[in-house]
């Protein structure tokens, strides 16, 4: 800003918030006072600059007959309007020259006729309402100038009482695409510009509040609520009739309630009475406050398992309609997330309505981010200069203000990624004196001086112990450092989700739950930003031209673009459950522990079964008794004790507004007896005839070596595989140079091993074919033998493999892989599943038999990459639609996947539209796999998982099932 004296500058590059905008006020549904949406079709015209002086579409004669029109709300790069979407992560997309934007800044001059309805009240006045436009808008009623605002995902009024008309009247918006505001604006996601939320014209009738601020604490240890609503520019009466309650605006009192918590939403309907409009409310009853280094609502400690959402939809981009943010609730709540940050941004603000009523903790994060200005050492960072502390200023207001009558609402975050600046001090002071109720965030900023909650993101388990202890690294300033010693600890960012994970889930869960300090985490993120493209399925960043862009970045969440769930919401629902169920001392028993934060089990119903080899043996039902929140006790299924695999569900007794009746909340399992191992295959001998070596139901090519049948099953090249295509997880953050394992295997040619055979022997039981299995260029090797028996009908191989040379990476799996013909594309295994399981991210696999077709097999990740493997399999078998085909067992329990490509076809697509099906269903049998971290962003893959390369020997049992 130096270089540019700001008084000269356009209106949409001065860094102040804008003119002529009315002061913020809390934000409600619907009230007895007249509103009418101006959501629809308007008339829409994009220019390339925004240095245009022409202004004379804003009259209302203006002839806009030739203009094409958008969807309001909308973006109108997504509506082939002209332009297009742009993902960065953290660079801003045109030269970082604060305020100053480019001139070739898209401008989309917007035109909505509306007739007032003949009915709308004379007296009062009326405000206009834009709940958000990117990034900054200029706005006309009936050729009269309003006014002009930034702040994109923020609320702006206007007063129009005497502008509006009888009949037809015209509403003139100019939005940039660019201006001061996209500095303060550079969230890791597309760059979407629009009139994206509603517009709403709102009576305001004489006597109406101003603004009003509901203050509903709850005192756990007398079991008392204490409310007082406080109403401006009204005399007003709060009316709550579920508590017998009509007391005037401003009053305190309490009374004995029923408080509001994520698990127990309980909202009292209420109503603020004033002379010229009645307002519903909804009043929630909880005291949130920093206790004692820990994070307390209601006097207890809480743990949040929470994902960050960001507003997105694949078609509409930030544009999100009810239903879908409901339908990201309901999902949220089946899943045992108990909270939501708001990244980074307040979002549309009935979402908020939902939270209050369905139970969700949220933190409400400001729409303010300067991460752009990392490349440049921070200079000239807003956050930091005082011109534009009026901007962080209004925004901090705007989101105080519109959201502060949520329960749900329980910390107040300053932004994002912002690093440090008296700014921030500034917002955090305004927040505070107007705000007393709610504890701060921000993570930006190491010292913590601003704030209440100690932060981070993407910090490894090992610091996250530390932290636990309170025994991290301290700060250089004593006093920060003990004052941030004694803080509540929270993850506000990790196990990155991007692609195939997240892994390391149930280690940091562990953490959470031994550590009072470590309040639990958000898990990075809730949903992949990929849009809908006609060519490409789903679109990342580069998909659109970008000269910019941060690729498949974008696509990081536990929900893919169409909101269906990935393995890892599911991994997570199992990490975070309510309630832990673990083996008990005998067989048949289990320890059942209440790890809710405020409820007892009483919703729940416990469901016992017993299985052998996956068929039901025994069910019921057992009586959990009444379990305090960390309370635990053993139960038994009613039921002769007995080997097996006993499983106890916990599902819903009743339904709920997110769930019905019977829906699965947590399970465990345990088994009783050591399940069979397969019976050797041995005692036949190999015979040579001509070409080819018969073996029990095996046929080899006497050459070679090779498997050619079994049975009639054509099997084509089995051998072994140490490849997978590298997973997001795997490849890496550019900063974690050491774990980028994706990339570490590519350098050492995994992806291109070949196989030289050494011997074929056929002895008196077995035929032995010796290999080494080497990348070219290198002087590794692993030295494989295949050892092949059989008995009648079973074929049995066992594999031994013996590294050689000096071997620095760890393998990304070790197993065989064979193809079938197509029509083998039935599955059923018994083992883990129902979904796909890695080391570190099995949690969820549930053991039991499962049928899955080779197609449901797959998980579509947006940009293709290893997945589908099932984990802890006992027995596979691939079948045709006779019913006839091969079966696998293992000498140990083992992984598979199958598929319709290989990995190597699997590893070159870039988009799913990418992937052929090809005339063969690929199967991969692994005796062991690398975990899959979350690299991506945060820590890789913990030592425990990762696939040391070493000697190791495994074995299957193969036959051919008939028809
Ligand atoms: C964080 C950031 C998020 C997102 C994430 C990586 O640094 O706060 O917005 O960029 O990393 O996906």
């Amino acid at each position: 800003m130096s270089r540019t004296d700001t008084a000269s500058l356009a209106w949409y590059e001065s860094p102040s918030p804008g003119t002529g905008c009315l002061p913020p006020r809390a934000w409600y549904a619907e009230s007895d006072a007249r509103r009418l949406s101006l959501n629809g079709r308007w008339a829409f015209r994009l220019s390339p600059r925004a240095d245009g002086e022409d202004t004379s579409f804003v009259q209302p004669d203006f002839d806009a007959s030739d203009w094409a029109t958008v969807a309001v709300p909308g973006h109108w790069v997504l509506q082939g309007a002209g332009g297009a979407p742009a993902y960065t992560n953290v660079v801003y997309p045109f030269p970082v020259d604060p305020p100053r934007v480019p001139s070739e800044n898209p401008t989309g001059d917007h035109l909505r006729l509306f007739e007032l309805p003949g009915d709308w009240p004379g007296g009062g006045g009326s405000v206009l309402r834009f709940d958000g436009v990117e990034s900054a808008a200029r706005v006309w009623l009936n050729g009269v100038e309003l006014g002009d605002f930034k702040g994109s995902r923020l609320p702006h009024e206007f007063a129009v009482g005497e502008l509006l008309r009888p009949g037809a009247n015209v509403l003139a918006v100019r939005v940039h695409a660019w201006s001061s505001g996209s500095y303060l604006e550079d969230q890791d996601q597309w760059w979407l510009p629009g009139i994206f939320r509603d517009v709403t014209l709102l009576h305001r009738p004489a006597g109406a509040p101003g603004d009003f601020f509901v203050h509903a604490g709850y005192d756990h240890r007398t079991g008392s609520g204490t409310l007082r609503v406080e109403c401006e520019g009204a005399e007003g009466r709060v009316l709550v009739p579920g508590l017998g309650l009509d007391i005037a605006a401003g009053e305190t009192v309490t009374l004995p309630v029923e408080p509001w918590t994520a698990e127990t939403p309980r909202l009292y309907e209420g109503e603020l009475v004033t002379p010229g409009e009645r307002v519903p409310l909804r009043i929630g009853f909880r005291t949130v406050a920093v206790a004692d280094g820990v994070l307390r609502v209601n006097g207890r400690r809480l743990l949040f398992r929470g994902v960050n959402r960001h507003e997105f939809h694949p078609e509409t981009g930030r544009t999100v309609d009810a239903e879908t943010m409901r339908r990201d609730l309901v999902l949220m709540k089946r899943h045992n997330v108990n909270s939501v940050r708001t990244s980074h941004y307040p979002p549309h603000p009935a979402f908020l309505d939902l939270c209050d009523e369905l139970g969700l903790w949220v933190i409400d994060e400001c729409d303010l981010e300067t991460h752009g200005f990392a490349e440049a050492d921070w200079r000239n960072n807003p956050v930091d200069d005082p011109r534009w502390t009026p901007a962080l200023l209004d925004r901090a207001a705007r989101m105080v203000e519109r959201d502060k009558n949520h329960p749900s609402v329980i910390v107040w975050s300053l932004g994002n990624e912002c690093g440090t600046g008296a700014g921030l001090g500034a917002m955090a002071r305004w927040m505070r004196q107007r705000d007393p109720d709610r504890p701060l965030h921000y993570e930006g900023d190491p010292s913590c001086a601003d704030i209440d909650l100690y932060s981070r993101m993407y910090a490894s388990h090992a610091e996250v112990e530390l932290i636990g202890r309170r025994a991290e690294e301290p700060l250089e300033d004593p006093e920060l450092d003990a004052r941030r010693r004694a803080m509540p600890f929270v993850l506000c960012e990790y196990a990155h989700a991007m692609g195939n994970g997240p892994g390391g889930l149930s280690e940091y869960q562990r953490l959470f739950e031994r550590y009072e300090r470590c309040q639990g985490g958000f898990v990075w993120e809730w949903i992949d930003h990929g849009l809908a493209h006609p060519e490409l399925g789903f679109a990342y960043g580069g998909d659109f031209g970008e000269e910019l862009h941060d690729g498949n970045f974008v696509c990081d969440g536990l929900l893919f673009p169409d909101r269906t769930p990935s393995p890892g919401l599911a991994e997570y629902k199992k990490v975070v459950e309510p309630v832990r169920i673990a083996p008990g001392s005998a067989p048949g028993a289990f320890t059942v522990t209440n790890t809710y934060d405020f409820t007892d089990l009483d919703h729940l119903e416990f469901r016992w079964s017993q299985e052998a080899d996956g068929v039901l043996v025994a069910s019921g039902t057992l009586a959990v008794p009444p379990l305090a929140p960390g309370a635990s006790a053993e139960v038994a299924a009613d039921a002769p004790p007995g080997d097996g695999l006993w499983t106890l569900r916990a599902v819903l007794a009743e339904a709920t507004d997110w769930a019905g009746r019977g829906h699965l909340v947590a399970w465990g399992q345990s088994e009783a007896g050591t399940p069979a191992a397969p019976r050797p295959a041995t005692g036949a001998r190999p015979r040579v005839s001509g070409s080819t070596v018969a073996l029990g139901p095996g046929t080899f090519d006497a050459a070679t070596g090779v498997l050619l049948r079994i049975g009639d099953i054509p099997v084509e090249g089995l051998r072994l595989d140490v490849w997978r295509a590298p997973t997001d997880n795997d490849n890496g953050a550019a900063w974690q140079p050491d774990e980028r394992y994706g990339r570490l295997w590519r350098e050492w040619g995994l992806h291109r091993m070949r196989h030289r055979l050494d011997a074929v022997e056929a002895g008196a039981d077995a035929l032995t074919v010796r290999t080494r299995v080497a990348p070219a260029g290198r002087d590794v090797g692993l030295r494989t033998v295949y050892r092949w028996t059989a008995d009648g009908d079973r074929l049995g191989l066992t594999v031994s493999v013996e590294p050689e040379g000096d071997w620095r990476v760890p393998l990304p799996r070790l197993g065989v892989r064979f193809a079938l013909p197509s029509a083998y594309d039935a599955v059923r295994w018994f083992g883990g599943g129902p979904g796909e399981a890695y080391p570190d991210t099995r949690a969820a696999a549930m053991l039991g038999r499962w049928a899955r077709g080779v197609d449901e097999l797959q998980t579509p990740y947006v940009r293709p990459q290893e997945n589908g493997a099932r984990a802890g399999v006992r027995w596979v078998e691939l079948a045709d639609a006779g019913g006839g085909g091969l079966r696998a067992e293992g000498g140990a329990p083992f992984s598979f996947t199958a598929r319709r490509w290989t990995g190597e076809e699997l590893d070159a697509a870039e988009h799913l539209t990418d992937l052929v099906a090809g005339d063969r269903v690929q199967v991969g049998l692994d005796h062991a796999v690398q975990g899959i971290g979350s690299g991506s962003c945060g820590p890789g893959v913990l030592p425990a998982y990762r696939l040391d390369t070493a000697p190791a020997e495994f074995s299957f049992v193969f036959s051919a099932r008939g028809r």
